[in-house]
């Protein structure tokens, strides 16, 4: 017997499943056999007094979980971290844990309140003493590890857990002596399993099967090179019995019950500290304060759920609910994550809805220059469609071109410092770029109760997909905006697919150019064929317009018009040699309207018209695209996600396609600006011909323009 190792463990004389605070406990309310339970106990408690010394804790009435007092505290040497349990049903389990440890002689220290951690339950030191895993997610809050690191002078590696059932760090992962690892993989996230997979060499991870985990075989007392454990298969049990362990197995069944089996049942009470190992949590806080209609916009949810998400934790510091219907909230909310690099991702994320770091933390935001012409570094913060100032020189500056997936460039002149949004293909050497996170805010609008009262129900601030039915309101609202813009000599941009032509959409959308509704045109070499193969032929890609059904060798109609068009040089020639005296194509030129035709690779032809270089088609179409008040998105997703990624946020974008998928991408910019149809665009746009007639005149628009 080795007298050097102790456990503590307390005898199942009160206990029972009496509440439900972990999955295992659901349907188990007072199903566990009191006789049993205490002959299963009673062979563990043997099992362990063969290999090592047990003490006891006197068991208490009212307190059925006491039995599992792997959750009383975590040991380490002379000092213990008392557990602070998260359920009230097993809090009033802490005094009597904590008065065995001062009789012993323990220092015992203790957590803030409102800090759960749940002892050995959740912290698992390595067998060779180098580090402590510490396990977080249900029962345990991240913020918790510091104080450990601190107080054990100890590294804390911390674990997010993300399966319910296995809430404790201790029911799915269980350090083993030489170094070796019994875990399930599937019960952390993919950050805690790079870190399991960093300390422990691929040889010592033994990494279990569901049907093993739910049996508890990670739920094990490992002492020298005995493992004890409820049950393992024959595989599991041939694994480690080929790295050299002995397995014992004693059932547990009626502990199962309530959510705990071996090891939950004991605490090693006996941890050597090695002098060589010293403190050092890479948890890293960082306070973050959210302003806005916090709560009517969703943003605080958004914002906890993402930290959460991310594999953060979060405490909410202070929270200023806005008193009046106009008031706007704000929120202090302290971030904590397991490791810088998680930190920044979590941050960028927060920068993107809106958050800001409070002003005073950063003067001047990380830079790092560029080595190679087109390529940023490393850490580069890439930036959204939202306004973004950065901060230089202790002062916010605004970001300009602000636009999606790119980097930020800035530059200090003698009396002002700029800050650029560019592409990574623009980038030139020693250009500086941000990266990193700090002194980065994103400017969202004010959604919710500031906005214009807008009189219907349907507003582009009410954003959302709407169905059938509504289509004809948002019509009318987007008909009433298309007038304003007009008049004010704004800009209106179209993004078409060809669908446009097939649904019969193609005169409605030029008697749009023609009444300038319209200021630009964006789309594919098919769009411009099409139209341009109605206008001549009468058919779309063969169908017959006006009868609907496919004409004879109408397949080679769009190549006959793309061999026209090709013949006259280009679509302009055309329309001036009166070859193409109709349809969109023709409307565009004729009035103006400057379009641009990005190609693809399954383009016949394609129209001399037709952009093949993409970069300088993307670059046209970001050009054309400067200043615009509204785009309208008709039925193609390519170059519509084409256009929205080079469009800030502020500018109105209207979506509208057959297949709700599209449009719900399309209009997922925030709700602000972006407002989705579901409908046949044909449809759609006679709908807004007739809507836009009304409010032209009492005449129809055709009569008076
Ligand atoms: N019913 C107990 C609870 O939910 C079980 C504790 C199991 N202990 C453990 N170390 N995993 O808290």
């Amino acid at each position: 017997m080795t007298e050097s190792i102790r456990f503590l463990m307390c005898a199942p004389e009160h206990y029972d499943v009496d509440y439900v605070i972990n999955p295992w406990m659901e349907g188990n309310i007072h199903k566990s056999a009191r006789d049993r339970a205490v002959e299963q106990w009673q062979k563990l408690h043997h099992v362990l007094k063969d290999k090592a010394v047990v003490d006891l804790v006197k068991p208490e009435i009212g307190w059925p979980d006491m039995v599992f007092t792997a959750n009383a505290g975590l040991v380490l040497g002379d000092d213990v971290v008392l557990s602070r349990f998260l359920h009230k049903e097993r809090q009033g389990e802490e005094p009597h844990f904590r008065k065995w440890f001062e009789d012993k002689g323990y220092t015992v220290h203790e957590l803030p309140k409102d800090l759960p951690f749940e002892g050995a339950g959740d912290a698992l030191l390595d067998r060779e003493g180098r580090w402590l895993w510490a396990g977080y997610g249900f029962r345990s809050e991240l913020d918790s590890h510091p104080y450990i690191a601190k107080w054990l002078d100890i590294e804390v590696l911390s674990l997010r857990l993300i399966d319910e059932r296995f809430y404790h760090l201790d029911t799915c992962f269980c350090p083993l002596s030489g170094g070796y690892l019994l875990y399930y993989p599937d019960a952390f996230d993919f950050y805690s399993n790079r870190l399991i997979q960093m300390r422990v060499p691929p040889e010592k991870r033994i990494a279990i099967e569901e049907a093993d985990a739910v049996n508890f075989a990670c739920n094990a007392v490992n002492i020298d090179s005995i493992v004890v454990m409820n049950k393992a298969s024959e595989g599991l049990q041939q694994r480690l019995v080929d790295v050299g362990f002995e397995v014992i197995q004693t059932p547990l069944t009626e502990f199962l019950k309530a959510g705990g089996a071996a090891k939950c049942l004991t605490l090693r009470v006996t941890e050597p500290v090695l002098d060589y190992v010293h403190a050092n949590a890479p948890v890293e806080s960082r306070v973050i304060h959210l302003q806005g209609h916090l709560l009517d916009a969703g943003i605080v949810n958004k914002a906890l759920d993402l930290i959460v998400e991310n594999g953060g934790s979060f405490q909410v510091l202070n929270f200023d609910l806005g008193q009046q219907r106009q008031s706007t909230s704000k929120a202090e909310v302290k971030v904590s994550a397991p490791s810088h690099e998680v930190m920044e991702e979590i941050f960028s994320m927060l920068i993107d809805l809106g958050a800001v770091a409070p002003p005073q933390e950063t003067c001047d935001t990380n830079t790092e220059i560029v080595t190679q012409p087109g390529v940023a570094p490393e850490d580069f913060y890439v930036t959204t469609i939202y306004t973004t100032e950065v901060r230089v020189n202790c002062e916010w500056v605004k970001v300009q071109n602000q636009r999606m997936d790119g980097a930020i460039v800035v530059k200090n002149t003698p009396d002002a410092s700029v800050a650029t949004c560019k592409l990574l293909r623009d980038l030139e050497v020693d250009d500086r770029v941000i990266v990193g996170v700090d002194g980065i805010r994103t400017i969202r609008k004010q959604e919710a109760r500031d906005r214009e009262p807008s009189g219907t129900e349907f507003s582009f601030m009410g954003a959302g997909v709407s169905s059938e039915r509504r289509v004809e309101l948002v019509v009318e609202q987007i008909a009433w905006e298309l007038r304003q813009i007009r008049d004010r000599g704004g800009k209106v941009l179209v993004v078409a697919g060809p669908v446009v032509i097939h649904t019969g959409g193609a005169s409605h959308l030029s008697h749009l150019i023609r009444h300038g509704y319209v200021q630009g045109l964006l789309g594919g070499n098919a769009i411009a064929v099409h139209d341009i193969e109605q206008a001549l032929m009468g058919t779309s890609l063969g169908v017959d317009m006006q009868r609907g059904t496919p004409v004879l060798g109408g397949h080679r109609h769009h190549l006959k018009v793309i061999n026209t068009i090709r013949g006259c040089g280009n679509i302009a020639k055309a329309v001036e040699k009166g070859i193409l005296t109709q349809g969109i194509m023709y409307e565009c030129v004729k009035n103006n309207v400057p379009f641009c035709l990005a190609g693809s690779i399954r383009d016949d032809g394609p129209l001399p018209d037709t952009e093949m270089d993409l970069i300088k088609a993307q670059a046209e179409y970001a050009r054309l695209i400067q200043g615009a008040d509204m785009i309208l998105m008709l039925s193609t997703m390519l170059h519509s996600i084409g256009a929205g990624n080079m469009t800030p946020a502020g500018v109105k974008m209207v979506c509208v396609d057959i297949n709700p998928a599209v449009v719900t991408k399309l209009s997922d910019r925030g709700s602000i600006e972006s407002l989705g149809l579901v409908t046949d665009v044909g449809l759609f746009l006679s709908l807004l011909v007739q809507r836009l007639d009304k409010l032209t005149s009492p005449y129809p628009i055709s009569q008076t323009l």
